[in-house]
């Protein structure tokens, strides 16, 4: 499967994404009411940006990801930061009942934003039986992609990237409001009690930053090549240089679905 999140696209996205602050990890912990007996599983964690944290609050997790290169990334990291409780598997959303059905039931499914790569109508009702009593779902954005953020160097960013793709940016990942409130109909509908969650912040970043965060979301096919990434880079620098400093706002939003009657209770509860 080539979903274009392969070769350099990834080790740009292992260097320059976004990770998530602790707020967020202790808020899924919390509310789910995962504890140190649990197991989980984190589908579509790419290069584990949340795997990680997630793995140091439980027993074990499975991080599964359709693309081998995300995972060997993931893996490193796992590796350089001393976690050693994490199953890398390749695998995608419709693999799961296959994947899942000889192991001990899950605390948590956490997908992080990657719901959008997948068919959430048929995914969320088939994860129910793979979830212990009181476990759950977590589907997790990290922040409107850079293109598409509410300021001026992000709108200079937008027509660079539009006229460099010849193409119009609308596609906000599964950060818009109706992607949001589709995902929250759909766990409600497959019998889970929907929470939501935000975690803001500001941060601020730099050009080389946003070029890597850029790159990182390019697929494998859209990239540009090593000789043209220069020619990219300097039209980034030009049309941003007038809107510096890169301040962004930064919106994760979690709707953390649990089965019916189970009661949130913290992670030493
Ligand atoms: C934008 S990345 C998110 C990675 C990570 N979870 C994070 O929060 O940064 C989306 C990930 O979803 C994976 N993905 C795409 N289609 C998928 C599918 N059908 N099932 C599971 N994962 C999928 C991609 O390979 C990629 O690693």
């Amino acid at each position: 499967m080539d979903l274009g999140f392969s070769g350099t696209v990834t080790d740009f996205y292992h260097r320059y994404r976004r990770g998530y602050p602790p707020a967020v990890v202790d808020t899924l912990a919390r509310t789910l009411g995962l504890t140190a007996n649990d197991t989980t599983a984190d589908l579509g964690c790419g290069t584990g940006q949340l795997t990680l944290p997630i793995a140091r609050r439980v027993r074990s997790v499975l991080g599964i990801d359709p693309e081998p290169d995300m995972l060997a990334h993931a893996r490193n990291a796992a590796a350089e930061q001393g976690v050693t409780n994490v199953d890398w598997i390749v695998g995608a959303d419709r693999d799961l009942p296959a994947l899942l059905r000889d192991r001990p039931a899950l605390g948590a499914v956490t997908i992080a934003q990657a719901l959008h790569w997948m068919d959430p109508g048929r995914l969320l009702p088939e994860l129910r039986p793979f979830l212990r009593a009181g476990g759950g779902i977590a589907a997790v954005t990290n922040g409107e992609p850079l293109w598409l953020q509410d300021n001026a160097w992000s709108r200079a960013l937008r027509g660079v990237l539009e006229s460099w793709l010849d193409t119009t940016l609308t596609n906000g990942c599964g950060t818009d409001a109706a992607s949001q409130q589709h995902y929250r109909d759909l766990l409600t509908a497959a019998g889970f009690e929907v929470t939501p969650a935000t975690v803001e912040y500001t941060g601020e970043l730099g050009i080389e930053q946003l070029i890597g965060g850029v790159y990182s979301a390019f697929s494998a096919t859209q990239l540009p090549s090593p000789e043209e990434r220069p020619r990219f880079a300097e039209r980034v620098r030009d049309a941003l240089a007038p809107h510096a400093p890169f301040a962004e706002h930064v919106r994760v939003t979690m709707l953390i679905g649990r089965t019916h009657g189970s009661r949130p209770c913290t992670i030493d509860g």
